[in-house]
């Protein structure tokens, strides 16, 4: 009997210390958009690098985080790092407003670099270690941090996206959809691409973010012409080359191919894979070199 209690005891002290999703209420900064931040510290906690995942359309930081197929839990319970998880009040994220499209410009994405701001003060990050994922919308919103706040991360492995500006909206609507973009009609050239990134944050000229970018060839949400596009923006950013240094088939696995652009931009192309591209833990934490 007493030993029956000692386990229950012991069962229900093991279950009030394990690590949850928890919300941070007041993550400050005055950006005008108000996304939660929601923030999971692993019980061995054993990393002081960073990982933002951003969920995709009609989803929250709950939902994300206990999607099975969104392996962020998991790299940070196997890592010991920490994941924060903002939660979106739109449908999706604000990707087309001003606000969101500017450095400091008090949108969405303005809101997020202050949740980084943040974890980075009150969990002791490393502030070269901060890492940025998502899909579709999350992975459009990835992207447009990496051109807004250039200073603040270090890299992104982003699944399904569109280009950075790709999804303006010309009437300065938040959160708008984008559907010449979407459909795979906003193209242009690599340099107008990289100026829409340039002008994101003006006069910046510190480091930018590592880019790898994930891609379906039958994505029917975000067409696939958007990778090149993609392509395109990070080359001319980082001044290198739209053709591949290297260019490996099968890589990482069978039917995807892995495109480098030198060492800091890095294209897969997932042959016959619709939207989205599931993420690839392993690989995506190697770009992070987590
Ligand atoms: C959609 O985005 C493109 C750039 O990708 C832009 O030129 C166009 O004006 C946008 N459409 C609307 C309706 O805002
Ligand atoms: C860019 O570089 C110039 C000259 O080194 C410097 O004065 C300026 O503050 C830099 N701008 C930013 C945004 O860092």
């Amino acid at each position: 009997m007493m030993f029956h209690n000692l386990v229950t005891v012991l069962m229900l002290g093991s279950a009030a210390f394990a690590a949850q999703l928890t919300q941070v209420p007041n993550y400050g900064g005055n950006a005008r958009a108000k996304p939660q931040m929601w923030v999971y510290k692993p019980d061995n906690l054993k990393s002081d690098a960073l990982v933002v995942a951003i969920h995709s359309c009609q989803s929250s930081a709950q939902k994300y985080f206990q999607n099975a197929k969104i392996p962020w839990k998991q790299g940070s319970d196997r890592k010991g790092y920490i994941t924060v998880w903002p939660s979106s009040t739109t449908e999706c994220w604000d990707v087309s407003s001003k606000a969101s499209l500017s450095h400091d410009g008090g949108g969405d994405s303005n809101a997020i670099a202050n949740m980084i701001k943040y974890a980075i003060a009150q969990y002791k990050i490393d502030p070269g270690r901060v890492f940025v994922t998502g899909g579709s919308s999350g992975a459009m919103m990835s992207n447009v941090l990496a051109a807004t706040y250039p200073d603040l991360i270090t890299a992104v492995s982003l699944y399904s996206g569109v280009p950075a500006g790709c999804f303006v909206s010309s009437s300065g609507q938040v959160a708008a959809w984008n559907n010449t973009c979407s459909g795979g009609q906003s193209t242009a050239t690599a340099q107008k691409w990289g100026d829409v990134v340039r002008s994101m944050y003006p006069g910046y000229n510190g480091t930018r973010p590592r880019m790898q970018f994930w891609h379906g060839s039958t994505d029917s949400t975000l067409s696939p012409n958007n990778y090149r596009e993609t392509v395109k923006q990070w080359t001319n950013v980082f001044g290198v080359s739209e053709t591949p240094t290297s260019s490996k088939p099968d890589t990482p696995e069978r039917n995807y191919r892995t495109d480098d652009f030198g060492p800091n931009v890095q294209g897969i192309w997932a042959q016959g894979v619709g939207h989205s591209v599931p993420s690839h833990l392993d690989q995506s934490e190697a770009w992070f070199g987590l």
